[in-house]
Parts: structure tokens; sequence; C-alpha cells
């Protein structure tokens, strides 16, 4: 039976030009490349430059993935971006790069669901296109998280860097076979209960500043592999697929330690895991998209591949897709 499906027609990326070395933290705060390697996989990170915003990073990204998809900007109709540092409290910042892309038709806005904000915002972008109210969307994920981490901070501060990906999406008709392209099942979860083991401590409706990031890291670790795979084994349920049908894994890239005890769950050849938190760290809700450019562009990521993407962040929020490329 025909039916709408959510084809990803293009992805891109951007990532800003200054690099943070673990060498370099070193000689800024007590830390030693030995540590951040061993205990996070994190090599070096990129970070925005003065008066570079989210905005203009999420621009960047989403320019490349229309060139990719062939797309112009005038096709699109919806935009969502996945962000937990915005320019601004309001507008949503999603609305500036609406109008950077010199589009003034459709909607644009913002989601918040942190780490796992990619994955709420296809999740939400493959419903509206399926529900047939939208027909191209952008689906970004921007952070410029260096500014609102506490560089006092060594528990913290090691952990993250900037940068912006993006990706295309296109609703279909097809015929509903199992070859069909598209997005093929999402699942999405949170549980307020652990809001305050990763938060920001500031707010416009509480201290009137932007805050800093604060994490337990070890309780965070200690849920993210159950939680994210409870949350695989729905999604592939749902789709009717195994496992080892996966082409290509592309994690949240926030630790090396978790994606390895994700895919070892899975039983996953390691070989078959889309790897970039050495390069970028953890770029919150831009480390999905920016780990798919990067796959796509050196090609490991064809059409027709089985993509698993699946996150966990703040809140605690997490989430997985599963997608026929
Ligand atoms: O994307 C959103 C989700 N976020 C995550 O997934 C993060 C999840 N958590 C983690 O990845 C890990 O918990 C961390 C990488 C954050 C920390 O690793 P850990 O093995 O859990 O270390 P720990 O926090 O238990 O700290 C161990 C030691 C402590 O010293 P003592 O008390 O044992 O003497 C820390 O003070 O390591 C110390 N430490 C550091 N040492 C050198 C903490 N940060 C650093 C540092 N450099 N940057």
């Amino acid at each position: 039976m025909s039916q709408l499906r959510s084809v990803i027609r293009g992805c891109g990326a951007y990532l800003p030009e200054r690099i943070l070395t673990n060498q370099d933290l070193a000689k800024l705060i007590d830390t030693t490349d030995q540590w951040i390697t061993e205990r996070t996989g994190i090599k070096q990170r990129h970070i925005a430059a003065e008066g570079e915003l989210t905005s203009a990073m999420g621009t960047a990204a989403a320019r490349q993935a229309l060139k990719h998809a062939g797309i112009d900007a005038q096709d699109i109709d919806l935009i969502v971006l996945a962000t937990s540092t915005p320019d601004q409290t309001f507008p949503a910042t999603a609305v500036t790069i609406q109008a950077e892309l010199g589009i003034t038709h459709g909607a644009a806005f913002d989601l918040q669901a942190v780490c796992s904000g990619f994955v709420f915002a296809l999740t939400t972008a493959d419903n509206f296109l399926k529900g047939g109210q939208f027909k191209r969307a952008l689906v970004i994920g921007a952070e410029a998280f260096s500014r609102i981490l506490d560089w006092q901070d060594r528990s913290t501060c090691v952990l993250f860097g900037d940068g912006a990906g993006a990706v295309v999406v296109e609703a279909q008709m097809l015929n509903g076979a199992a070859t069909d392209r598209g997005i093929l099942a999402t699942c999405l979860r949170s549980d307020g209960r652990y809001r305050d083991k990763l938060f920001v401590d500031g707010g416009p409706s509480s201290t009137g500043t932007v805050g800093h990031v604060r994490m337990d890291g070890p309780e965070v670790f200690r849920h993210a592999v159950t939680k994210i795979s409870e949350v695989i084994d729905a999604t592939l349920a749902q789709a009717g697929h195994k496992a080892s049908d996966i082409d290509w894994f592309v994690p949240h890239q926030a630790n090396k330690r978790i994606l390895d005890g994700a895919a070892k769950k899975l039983g996953l050849d390691p070989e078959r895991i889309i790897v970039t938190v050495d390069k970028h760290a953890n770029t919150s809700a831009a480390s999905i998209p920016l780990a798919l450019s990067t796959a796509c562009g050196d090609g490991r990521i064809k059409q027709g591949d089985l993509v698993l993407m699946e996150a966990m962040g703040g809140g605690f929020t997490w989430g997985a897709v599963l997608i026929r490329w």
C-alpha cells in the first residue's frame, strides 16, 4: 500500500575554524591528554570564534545540505532547529536561519532536547511530513556549547565542542515495500526525575542569566547504555528489523566508551560505528548530523543502507531513529 515517507535527500555540516586540542586544554586547566583520551576518546574540539553565532553555523550547514540535495532553499517549507544554545532567548534561532536562507513561507521553530535534540527534531519533522502538512524540511542541529561551559570546571569543559549539521528531508509517496527509502521507525523518551543530573544553572525565569553546564557525569554514564539499548530495541522492533540488519550505527557522540557499550550490546561490528567524538567532542544536538555528514562525505553511508541513530542527554531525554538511506 502506498504511503508518505520522509526521505533524506542530503546532508551538510559546519565546524568553526579554531581547534582546541587536549594538549591546549592541559595548559589552561588541571587535566591531561591521557585522562581525556582514556575516559572519553576525545582528542580535540572546534570552538566558535567571538561573534560566531549558532544561527551562522546552522545556516552554513543548511546551505551545504541544500547543495548536496540539489534543492533550492525556496523549496523548503519547514525548518526545525535543535539547539540548547540559541542566539537569544527569543525569537527562535530557526527564524534567523530561515531569513538568512531567504525563505518567507512555511514555518521555522527551535526544539530543545539537549543532546537528544537532533533525534527529537527529525522525529518531529517526520511526523509533519508524513501527515502531509509540509513537503520539504531542513532539520538542523547547531550548538555554540563553548559559551555555556564553565572553563574552570575540568569535569565538564573538556567534553564539549561547537558545530552544526543539517539534513534535507522530503515527503515522498512510496509503494510501501520493505526496501522503500525513508524514516522507518522513531522512538522518543524522557524522564524529568533526572533533570538535575545534567543541566544549566541559569535561565530566563530562574536566575535571569544564561548559566553554565553542570553534570553528574558518572550518574549520566550509569543510565546511558541501558536507556539507549531499550530505545534501540523498541525502534528496531517497530520496523521489524534485527540489529544484524544495520549497515551503519550513528550514535550521539558523547563518549567513546558509551558508543562502544551500546554497539557491543547490539552485537555490532566496530567497523559499522561512525565515530567522530575524537575530532568534534560532544557537540550536543549537532553531533549526529555532523557524523552523518562525515560518513556520507567519505562514501561510507550510501543510498539503500540501513542507518540507526540514537542519543541520550539532559532531561533525561533519549531516543532512536531508523532510516533506509
Ligand atoms: O551528551 C550528554 C550525555 N553526557 C554524557 O554522556 C557524559 C557521561 N559521563 C561520562 O562520559 C563520564 O562520566 C565522564 C567522562 C564525564 C567522567 O568519567 P568518569 O570515569 O565517570 O570519571 P569521574 O567523574 O568519576 O572522575 C574520576 C576522577 C575524579 O578524581 P578523583 O575524585 O577520583 O580523585 C575527577 O576529579 O577524574 C577526575 N577528573 C579529571 N581528571 C583529569 C574529572 N575530570 C577530569 C579531567 N582531567 N578533565
